[in-house]
């Protein structure tokens, strides 16, 4: 069978605690790179983005490149996609060539649900439109795992863009397959209707308290059409900064999946403050990558 990684929703608990195990590994073994079993030797991936990426396409080439594997970047604006060939034809191509894993993003919010039934090699969600980003949330289960030992009974605070954000779309899966409280925060127009008793919309500052991480999300300005927004204002009500910060308790993080505007959902100050664990997301975004190349490439692994 073909394991393709669209959705976290299609694992149970156990299974996904594995590969949150597993990526602990391989964050331990990156430590000395030159020690990492060469598991994807001989394999070439193709990363294939059809929206921009800086994080998750270089994660996934660092990735592949760490375990011995190579990487094609296929790129659409210089590719046949301008001669009109279609989503299908073109991963069919890559298929064909080849290459034992593709790595995909679009616009499209269940593009790959539609077409994986079509493909004989593992297809992995890079960025499903505003659905779904599993590879971000296994680094952000990671990440707070890391942190605090457990992911059980955890409080994450989301504020911002929630109903565009496909990274809180992933979260808000995990979050139920573990028992990880939500609360949902920002603007009333930004935020989805919750119909589960783990996510529940709340005020950003009344719930600062209480949670041990806050996810902060930047508004996805491509998914709005004729968005007016006042950084002072919008920063004002919903951003991260000093004074909020000043509210959370010590042992809390702030996290964001990157990239951030700094002055609008976070101020400068809070990106790299000792309670950001921003740029260890990053860094935690290679070894989930290569626990899920390795989850979906070879039948044994690490
Ligand atoms: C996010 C994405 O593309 O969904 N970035 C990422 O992958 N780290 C978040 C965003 O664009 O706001």
């Amino acid at each position: 069978m073909v394991k393709h990684f669209l959705s976290l929703a299609s694992f149970t608990q156990h299974e996904l605690m594995d590969l949150v195990e597993k990526a602990q590994s391989f964050s331990h073994l990156l430590q000395t790179p030159e020690k990492i079993p060469p598991l994807l030797q001989h394999k070439i991936i193709a990363n294939v983005f059809y929206e921009p990426s800086t994080r998750t396409r270089c994660s996934f080439e660092v990735a592949a490149k760490r375990l011995g594997g190579e990487v094609i970047n296929f790129n659409p604006e210089n590719s046949s996609v301008k001669k009109g060939e279609t989503v299908y034809d073109t991963l069919k191509t890559l298929e064909s060539l080849g290459v034992e894993s593709l790595v995909f993003r679009h616009s499209d919010d269940h593009i790959l649900e539609d077409l994986k039934s079509a493909f004989h090699l593992p297809l992995i969600n890079a960025g499903a439109g505003k659905h779904e980003h599993p590879t971000q949330g296994l680094l952000d289960l990671l990440t707070l795992y890391q942190e605090f030992g457990k992911l059980q009974g955890l409080k994450v605070a989301v504020c911002g863009d929630i109903k565009h954000s496909r990274v809180a779309g992933s979260l808000m899966v995990a979050a139920k397959i573990f028992g990880i409280k939500i609360y949902l925060c920002g603007p009333d127009s930004l935020r989805p209707l919750s119909t589960d008793s783990m996510i529940e919309a709340a005020d950003f500052d009344s719930t600062l308290p209480e949670v041990d991480a806050v996810m902060m999300l930047r508004i996805q300005i491509e998914r709005h059409e004729g968005l007016e927004l006042d950084a002072k204002t919008y920063h004002h009500q919903f951003g991260m900064n000093q004074r909020r910060q000043k509210m959370m308790q010590p042992h809390a993080i702030i996290m964001h999946p990157g990239p951030f505007n700094r002055g609008l959902e976070i101020s400068d100050d809070m990106v790299e403050h000792p309670q950001s664990r921003i740029f260890k997301q990053m860094h935690n975004g290679v070894a989930a990558r290569m626990a899920i190349l390795d989850w979906a490439i070879n039948r044994k692994g690490l």
